[in-house]
């Protein structure tokens, strides 16, 4: 019968799945970039929000306060917070800790062309903001930003690089451990460059529909099941009324 179990070697554990070893993650020394968890609050059917468009603020109105908690307890425990600039645009999000006393994490936006509003909430005062933006961002976007207290980072050509921008994170910004905070597509892509250690989700009981309303991961379809993202379960409690799950996340070698 195929069977999940750990080999612990040195620092580094190993899943052995049908005697085909998983690396899983390994240190952010090891690594040389920050440590990362997806933290997400998930309806039943896996969606993120409403429906495409719609701030996912509408479904976080319905988490337990013990949930907002546990929330804001994480941000404080992170030196640093990413999200997508499709969810800067859509949710206007401030991301800093409120509900509980801490520190806020530095604020990391990816977006290519540097065209996220000058008034986000997100280039606020409130915390220290990164933009990466790629060589494709006009040099009068990259000012206006630098203008309103932010940092920039000019990271690829076309797209940001995740890789660099998470080298450069840990190598100048001393970043060890990283949330992020969706949305599908950055989810997708982080998962995809493998820079994902764990998964957070934080379940609510909705059940809202609708083919093409944003899930966990968006991105490309996989062709074969060669190509899933395999995950370990490694803890479950209620938090409140709401369920939260914890998984690692493996990679083949
Ligand atoms: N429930 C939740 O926990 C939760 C959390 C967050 C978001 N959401 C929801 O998710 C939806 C938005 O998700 P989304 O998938 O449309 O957008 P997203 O993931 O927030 O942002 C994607 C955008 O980030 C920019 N980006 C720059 N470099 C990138 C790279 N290397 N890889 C990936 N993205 C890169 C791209 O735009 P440019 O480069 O062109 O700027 C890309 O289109 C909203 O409805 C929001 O409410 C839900």
């Amino acid at each position: 019968m195929p069977g999940f179990f750990y080999k612990l070697i040195g620092l580094t554990s190993l899943l052995i799945q049908d005697n085909k070893p998983l690396r899983k993650i390994v240190m952010a020394e090891e690594n040389k970039r920050p440590h990362v968890m997806i933290m997400s609050e998930i309806t039943v059917d896996g969606k993120l929000t409403l429906k495409k468009g719609a701030s996912s603020k509408i479904l976080m109105k319905y988490m337990d306060h013990e949930t907002d908690l546990l929330l804001h307890k994480t941000r404080a425990e992170y030196d640093a917070i990413m999200v997508g600039s499709n969810t800067i645009k859509i949710d206007n999000s401030f991301l800093t800790v409120r509900y509980v006393n801490g520190e806020n994490p530095v604020r990391v936006i990816p977006n290519s062309t540097g065209d996220i509003p000058l008034d986000s909430n997100v280039l606020g005062s409130d915390a220290k903001t990164i933009v990466a933006v790629s060589k494709k961002a006009p040099l009068e976007r990259i000012e206006a930003i630098k203008e309103k207290g932010a940092d920039v980072l000019v990271c690829g050509e076309d797209k940001v690089e995740l890789p660099l921008l998470m080298e450069i994170l840990y190598s100048e910004y001393a970043v060890r451990k990283m949330m992020v905070e969706g949305g599908p597509t950055l989810n997708y892509y982080m998962l995809q460059d493998r820079l994902v250690d764990e998964v957070r989700l934080i379940h609510l009981p909705f059940i809202v529909g609708g083919a093409d309303t944003p899930s966990l991961v968006g991105g490309m379809h996989i062709d074969s099941e060669e190509e899933m993202f395999r995950l370990t379960l490694k803890s479950h409690y209620m938090c409140g009324t709401n369920l939260v799950t914890e998984y690692d996340v493996m990679y083949g070698e």
